[in-house]
């Protein structure tokens, strides 16, 4: 790996040569702690198992009251694990020690974790703070992430989540950037920068690890861990994209996805692996299983058994397995058996040891006294950077009649049941945050209106409490409701076939209109919802997504206009579940949607999303004008006017985008180039300048040759997707 020096290489070396068969294959397994006791499951499962409902928090705080946890510690002894998931810093130090100082060559642990969106403070969930469409943000909330896991010893994130997803109805989509690879790829670049870049002390940085290794988000249906096929040029445009911007940043490891890729699952897939990802992306890093995968390809129908599992992914270029110990069992037979060479073996081992050697784990195996003390109380900057990520996430759908900002002396009836919880701000898979750090939207909206009060009603579960309703009725002059879906309604394994307002949550909307006081809808949610009800009926929408430990403070300075939105949506949003998926860079056909028969649209839908990729609102409004683009030898230089005609100071995101509209492959309708920010006072107006390499605007075949083929080009530049300017160019390249 070129990342290390020659020192550090040379020190790799030398421990690869003195290393047994043993250690080496221990080096390739990854444990998490198990429960043993009452509950033999690893610790993992259980987490999920209370993050998706199983089991409440009271019950597994009981369990783990009970039970003893087995970290493993006599395999670290003689060398048998490589990596653990754990994260509490004085357990970090216990097991460190005695990898460093009783295993015989000393070898440290990585210690890894899923902290997706923050650590100790929880930032939006990624599809919101892809939103914010400022890369800038992404950095610092990556970078901030790295020092608080640090200092609790976890040095690997398994994040970022790079998956482009399309299907809203894939619970996952909260977990990546959105639909887009442009977009995608510059959510890569900043988290692995964010991640991975500061240096200056061991305590700075952590390896980041890509996933999900490769087209998980194309589930057929939306459904979970489901078969994924795609052409292959569709797969080079898109799906790969995020993942070579993010190698290319320098990414240090990736883990594979569950699903097989056009028949092949990604954890056996050799051609993924190898051929793709190191051989031609020359990716230096390693790259681990997703947990228990490797044992799945039997179920899959790809392995007889485990030792078949075993072999098949470490020859593909499985270099670590997460939580079966199928390596750990049966690799060194598999080897004696001349079934996997030693050199695969030494391979993967050679990647892990430098990632370890990288992250500097072989100077500074612990975590201080001192670091495990630094976050004890949530440092100022900390919060703030909370709130800004919050409030540059949140999406304004809809304002009719300017219903919002409200004024802070409204008297506020303020409904549901999300309103007022802590837990339901923070989104699937946060695990270090804190119940003191967390504002609620009840909190942060009594702050800022006084004249607030909460009548719960109902939420996502349960019924609609009738009293509440009508007491919400009689003393607001205005009820702002918090719908939405649950956390355990997002994320892993919880894709949803409808995804409109789940529960009660419509009726008791409409309840609300009957009162005949305006309704301002606030959603929680972790995936585009279907709302073309909402749409129709309610007069303001804001997308308030899963927004972290700052969500209250944010809402509430967004709804009284202290800060005014700027947030885009990274996916677009279906008017109805049946539209899924939708997503605006789809290929052209020959008969696009239009109101005609023969089209290619629904009898019984409209054929656009209701709400596209980056569209959003803003207290004041913005109008574009003198599209020009000339060609400038080896790019396209643009230009935008954009006028801010409203009475609010504001930052609006410029979109641009092309069509190649005659190539040799059907192309897009459209795809991302660039965007960029353009602050306006009132009835300022700015010209925008954008520069597009020609050698940007090529694209692959099935094959993965690249073509920048001559002809008509089309350009486009506006506040959304679907609401832009348009030019139109011939190129000879
Ligand atoms: C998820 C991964 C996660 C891993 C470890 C799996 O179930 O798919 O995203 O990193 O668990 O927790």
């Amino acid at each position: 790996m070129d990342r290390l020096t020659n020192g550090q290489r040379e020190r790799v070396e030398s421990l690869l040569a003195q290393m047994t068969l043993d250690e080496k294959i221990g080096q390739m397994n990854q444990e998490s702690p198990s429960i043993v006791g009452g509950f033999d499951v690893p610790f993992t499962e259980l987490i999920e198992m209370m993050t998706d409902g199983r089991i409440s928090k009271e019950e597994f705080e009981k369990i783990m009251s009970t039970a003893k946890q087995d970290y493993h510690e006599d395999e670290i002894r003689r060398g048998g694990v490589g990596s653990l998931m754990v994260q509490d810093p004085v357990k970090v130090n216990e097991l460190q020690k005695i990898a460093v100082e009783e295993s015989r060559l000393g070898i440290p642990l990585i210690f890894g974790l899923d902290v997706i969106h923050g650590f100790r403070s929880v930032y939006p969930i990624a599809i919101a703070e892809a939103g914010s469409f400022d890369t800038d943000l992404m950095e610092r909330t990556a970078r901030m992430a790295a020092k608080e896991s640090r200092a609790s010893g976890v040095a690997w994130h398994f994040a970022p989540m790079l998956d482009v997803a399309r299907d809203a109805r894939w619970g996952r989509v909260s977990e990546g950037p959105g639909e887009d690879p442009y977009l995608g790829s510059l959510f890569a670049r900043a988290k692995v920068r964010g991640l991975q870049n500061d240096r200056s002390s061991a305590e700075n940085y952590v390896a980041a690890c890509l996933k999900h290794y490769i087209g998980y988000g194309a589930a057929e249906s939306g459904r979970d861990y489901n078969t994924v096929s795609m052409a292959m040029h569709v797969f080079y445009n898109n799906y790969l994209k995020p993942f070579e911007a993010a190698v290319d940043e320098g990414a240090q490891t990736v883990m594979a996805a569950f699903n097989d890729l056009n028949g092949v699952p990604c954890t056996v897939n050799r051609f993924l692996l190898r051929d793709i990802l190191k051989d031609s992306l020359g990716f230096p890093g390693f790259v681990v299983s997703d947990a228990n995968a490797i044992r799945e390809c039997v179920v899959h129908g790809i392995a007889e058994d485990d030792e078949d599992a075993g072999v098949k992914a470490a020859l593909a270029g499985m270099d670590m397995d997460m939580g079966t110990e199928i390596y750990f069992k049966h690799l060194k037979k598999a080897v004696e058996d001349g079934k996997v060479p030693v050199g695969v073996i030494d391979e993967a081992v050679r990647r892990i040891l430098s990632v370890k050697m990288w992250l500097g784990l072989f100077d500074h195996p612990y975590v201080s006294e001192e670091a495990m003390n630094r976050y004890a109380t949530l440092p100022d900057e900390h919060v703030r950077l909370a709130r800004e990520a919050a409030l540059k996430s949140i999406v304004l759908l809809k304002n009719e009649g300017g219903l919002l900002p409200l004024s802070r002396d409204r008297k506020i009836s303020l409904v549901g049941n999300l309103a007022d919880s802590r837990e339901e701000i923070i989104g699937a898979w946060a695990m270090s945050w804190r119940e003191e750090d967390c504002v609620s939207i009840r909190q942060g909206m009594e702050e800022m209106f006084p004249g607030t009060r909460y009548f719960p009603c109902g939420g996502p579960e349960g019924d609609i409490v009738m009293d509440d309703v009508l007491r919400a009725g009689e003393y607001g002059d205005v009820i702002v409701a918090v719908l939405g879906e649950l956390v355990s309604m997002s994320g892993e394994a919880s894709s949803r076939a409808d995804i409109s307002l789940p529960g009660r949550q419509r009726e008791l909307l409409e309840m609300l209109l009957e009162t005949g006081k305006p309704v301002v809808l606030v959603l929680m949610n972790g995936r585009p919802l279907a709302l073309e009800w909402e749409n129709l009926y309610v007069p303001a929408i804001v997308e308030g997504w899963q927004l972290g430990i700052e969500m209250g403070h944010a809402v509430a300075s967004v709804l009284s206009g202290e800060f005014n939105p700027e947030g885009r949506l990274s996916s677009s949003f279906p008017a109805v579940t049946g539209m899924c998926p939708v997503y605006y860079n789809h290929m052209n056909t020959g008969r696009p949607a239009s109101k005609s028969k023969f089209t290619s649209r629904y009898l019984d839908a409209p054929f656009d999303a209701l709400y596209p990729f980056g569209y959003g609102l803003s207290y004041t409004q913005y109008e574009y004008s003198d599209l020009e683009v000339a060609d400038a030898g080896d790019r396209l230089e643009i230009s935008v006017t954009v006028r801010n005609t409203g009475s609010r100071e504001g930052r609006e995101t410029v979109q641009l985008y092309m069509q190649d509209a005659a190539a040799s492959l059907v192309r897009p309708v459209k795809e991302l180039r660039g965007f960029r920010k353009a602050e306006l006072a009132p009835g300022q107006a700015k010209t925008v300048h954008f520069e597009l390499k020609k050698s940007d605007m090529g694209f692959y075949d099935n094959e993965r040759n690249y073509h920048l083929e001559d002809g008509l080009f089309r350009i486009f530049a506006g506040g959304s997707s679907r609401d832009c300017l348009a030019a139109e160019i011939r190129l000879k390249f």
